[in-house]
């Protein structure tokens, strides 16, 4: 059976995966191809790249399956939660939510598009869209017996869920329904700090450290209230300006790109500080609930690293597993396998042990490209001792090899490395790389099997998505990848999963004594991560990057 799963909701992140016999073959997200961050519109690009990948013609599908229902459910959940009062009559939102609600339903949330593209005879699936969040968890966890958690700003009525999953089962257990959102909390907050919603809540949670307690959002937020209430008409602003009901309490917006002062600090920590505690209550809920201890997340909140650091140090639960591609662009690995619930039938589980799903390019690709820009470039046999070697140097560089990332974290294809012993590498790969704000941290990759000597209750953490305490002892060894408050958030590579990677590391071991890099993703602020090498060409040349390694080749500046 080979099935497409797509995320299309012309909101962000359009994405597609090609799944045969219940085994993801290749998934990308549209921006990667298009350049265009977030991209938005009907994934064509990642389409075409799935089925070229697989080998396949899209007549050859049997399924072709979107991670969202005909729109017109959410126009009418929007509808009947103006008519309950839950969402102000004026939602200042409600034109154009009714517009793309209307034009998206006319489209059949991107059949049509999919039909005068890509003619097929293959059976279409709308898949609701917290279903799809919760496959794409549950599916790839490698937990028969786990409560799994969707926790997204809206699909189409939902904002969180409960879902229990059994023997390749899922079944339902509650929903919150929108606009009781723990996304739209952040993504308020996070626009009223002078970042983009939905897009940018990592400022806000890099930003939080810094700050102190002492700002009361009980207003906003009940956290703890099982499981949690947001005051959604304070949110949205029951006048004309969307935020009215923040800055009547808390005083005028920031300005984009303007200064950072000790209140917006503050706020962050309190915003970040009420996420933690609604996300530590939903898991004791989940746990309570489902009686089981393995938990699984998946929904934009879940990219909430902080959070879910805090979920696995607690008590609550034992295991747990956030699929990487925890935002939109991964409902289509969700979608992909929903065929398989048909008539009682049981998801494929196979536990996802690492996000390299996307493209490669062979030498002799890399080597035409670095030809075509005359670059003068050497040929290394070792091309991890190379890096190693320039890495222990202070070097900066950009590293390209094999199948690149599916989701937001570069881990080892498309990245920038750097020394993470460096206490100003920080400030230096900021100001000549990745151009951005000063208090984003950055993160190591760590050998495995060493991660217990850095990391505080180290456990395997293949994708950057669970904050952990450096060790006391260790903050000073790698002071660039640490951040304020002691936190790192690491990625722990294993030979078997990223041997080239690994061997990285180990060589740079080898020569500091620290078998950790300093990894962040390949791009600038503002742009997609690189996805062929004519982009990392471009973007190595645009930014203070030392070197480039790119496949069995080194270029120097
Ligand atoms: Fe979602």
């Amino acid at each position: 059976m080979i099935s497409l799963g797509i995320n299309y909701s012309e909101m962000h992140d359009s994405s597609a995966c090609i799944a045969r016999d219940g085994h993801v073959l290749f998934a990308v997200a549209e921006e990667r191809l298009s350049r265009l961050k977030h991209d938005a519109r009907f994934p064509s690009l990642s389409i075409e790249a799935c089925l070229a990948s697989a080998g396949v013609r899209a007549d050859q599908l049997d399924f072709v399956c979107f991670g969202w229902q005909p729109a017109i459910e959410a126009l009418k959940h929007d509808l009947k939660c103006m008519a309950t009062g839950s969402l102000p009559l004026n939602y200042v939102d409600l034109v154009s939510t009714l517009r793309r609600n209307l034009s998206a339903t006319r489209k059949h949330n991107g059949k049509n598009q999919f039909l005068a593209r890509f003619p097929t005879k293959a059976q279409f699936r709308f898949v609701e869209h917290h279903l799809a969040h919760a496959i794409s968890a549950y599916s790839y966890s490698g937990f028969d017996d786990a409560a799994v958690l969707v926790l997204d700003g809206r699909g189409a009525w939902e904002a969180s869920s409960l879902w229990h999953g059994r023997d390749g089962r899922l079944e339902h257990v509650w929903t919150i329904p929108w606009p009781n959102s723990l996304g739209l909390f952040y993504a308020q907050f996070t626009q009223y700090l002078g970042f983009q919603p939905y897009s940018d809540e990592w400022k806000v949670m890099g930003l939080a450290p810094y700050g102190e307690p002492g700002i009361n959002l009980r207003e906003f937020i009940i956290p703890d209230d099982d499981p949690y209430k947001v005051s959604t008409r304070l949110l949205l602003g029951d006048g004309p300006a969307p935020l009215a009901g923040i800055t009547a309490r808390l005083g005028p917006q920031r300005e984009a790109e303007s200064e950072i002062d000790p209140k917006h600090k503050n706020i962050a920590f309190a915003v970040q500080d009420a996420c933690e505690e609604a996300m530590m209550t939903l898991a004791r809920a989940a746990i309570g609930k489902t009686g089981t201890r393995n938990l699984c997340l998946a929904g934009g909140v879940a990219l909430n690293s902080k959070a879910n650091g805090k979920i696995l140090s607690s008590d609550i639960v034992d295991r747990i597993f956030v699929q990487p591609a925890a935002g939109d662009d991964g409902v289509c690995l969700g979608a992909a396998l929903a065929p398989y619930l048909d008539n009682g039938g049981k998801l494929p589980m196979h536990r996802m042990r690492h996000a390299y799903l996307g493209s490669a390019n062979s030498d002799e690709e890399i080597e035409k490209t670095l030809r075509t820009y005359k670059l003068k470039i050497t040929r290394v046999a070792d091309p991890a001792a190379a890096a190693a070697e320039m890495l222990a140097d202070g070097k900066i560089l950009g590293w390209f090899q094999g199948r690149m990332e599916f989701g937001p974290r570069a881990l080892g294809s498309r990245s920038i490395l750097a020394d993470p012993r460096d206490p100003e590498m920080n400030a230096k790969v900021n100001n000549a790389v990745k151009f951005r704000e000063w208090w984003r941290p950055f993160a190591p990759s760590i050998l495995a099997e060493m991660a217990d000597e850095y990391i505080e209750s180290a456990t395997d953490s293949p994708f950057m998505i669970l904050t952990a305490q450096v060790k006391l002892e260790k903050r000073s060894v790698i002071p660039s990848v640490t951040h304020v408050d002691g936190s790192a958030r690491p990625q722990t590579v294993e030979h078997d999963v990223n041997p080239l990677y690994w061997h990285l590391i180990r060589e740079f071991g080898d020569r500091t004594g620290v078998p950790v890099i300093m990894n962040t993703s390949f791009n600038l602020r503002g742009e997609p991560i690189v996805c062929t090498p004519t982009d990392a060409v471009r973007t190595f040349f645009s930014s203070g990057m030392d070197a480039l390694v790119m496949g069995s080749f080194v270029v120097e500046k």
